[in-house]
């Protein structure tokens, strides 16, 4: 008798900051609820401003709340399954390399939490969550956002390479012929979790049929 899990069935961590763009964060979940995965989610408290100024909205901080909300966000009230965590828990499960997951995604990821994270920081739950990847030798996908990049951006982007994260950033292509916002958004949603082997977005890709 075996007790292993398979490795598919693994929960995926979904990393959200506080830099601009939720609604990459949005279209990851709704792609990945609709395919019916277990996501732990973990927003900086920087998340809430962004919200705030983005969409005019109050992201609610209460686990259940939360999860409402993103759900709601996603337009996917049901399918998968969604846990919430506040940014400061970081007694939480995803902050032991104890509980397995299938790797983690930051989308979208500011370039302080780029600085913190390639400084082996873990001053909250979502810097802990990564730095957990990273020692366990799980795949960490970041999506920054921000242009123009400085040095210092540039190069904590290079020490996270070098210590095995994927850098996948926010810029979308236009071969796939996009017709609105959300297929710019989706072509990168796409990109980043083929870096997790996860494929659930309906993306035309090149000279596909
Ligand atoms: C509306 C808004 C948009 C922002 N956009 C970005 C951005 O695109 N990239 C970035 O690196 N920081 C951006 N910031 C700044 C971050 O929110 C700030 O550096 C924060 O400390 C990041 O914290 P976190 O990484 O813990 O979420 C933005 C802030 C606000 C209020």
């Amino acid at each position: 008798m075996t007790n292993s899990v398979s490795v598919p069935d693994r929960p995926l961590i979904v990393g959200v900051t506080g830099a601009s763009g939720l609604i990459y964060a949005v279209r990851t979940l709704k792609y990945l609820l609709e395919a019916d995965r277990a996501i732990e989610l973990v927003a900086s408290k920087s998340t809430y401003m962004v919200w705030q100024s983005e969409q005019n909205t109050r992201m609610p901080s209460e686990p259940s709340l939360q999860e409402e909300f993103w759900r709601e966000q996603a337009g996917v009230p049901a399918t998968g399954k969604l846990r919430c965590h506040p940014w400061q828990d970081v007694g939480a499960n995803i902050a032991s390399g104890s509980f397995r997951t299938q790797g983690m995604m930051i989308i979208p990821c500011s370039m302080s939490t780029i600085g913190k994270l390639a400084a082996g920081l873990s001053s909250d739950l979502l810097e802990r969550a990564a730095d957990v990847q990273l020692k366990e030798g799980r795949k960490l996908v970041l999506v920054p956002r921000e242009t123009p990049f400085s040095l210092i951006h540039l190069r904590n982007l290079t020490a996270l390479a070098e210590a095995g994260a994927r850098i996948v950033p926010a810029i979308p292509a236009w071969y796939h012929n996009p017709q609105t916002i959300e297929d710019l958004v989706d072509f990168v949603v796409a990109r980043a979790l083929d870096q997790l082997g996860v494929d659930c977005v309906p993306l035309k890709r090149w000279k596909e049929e």
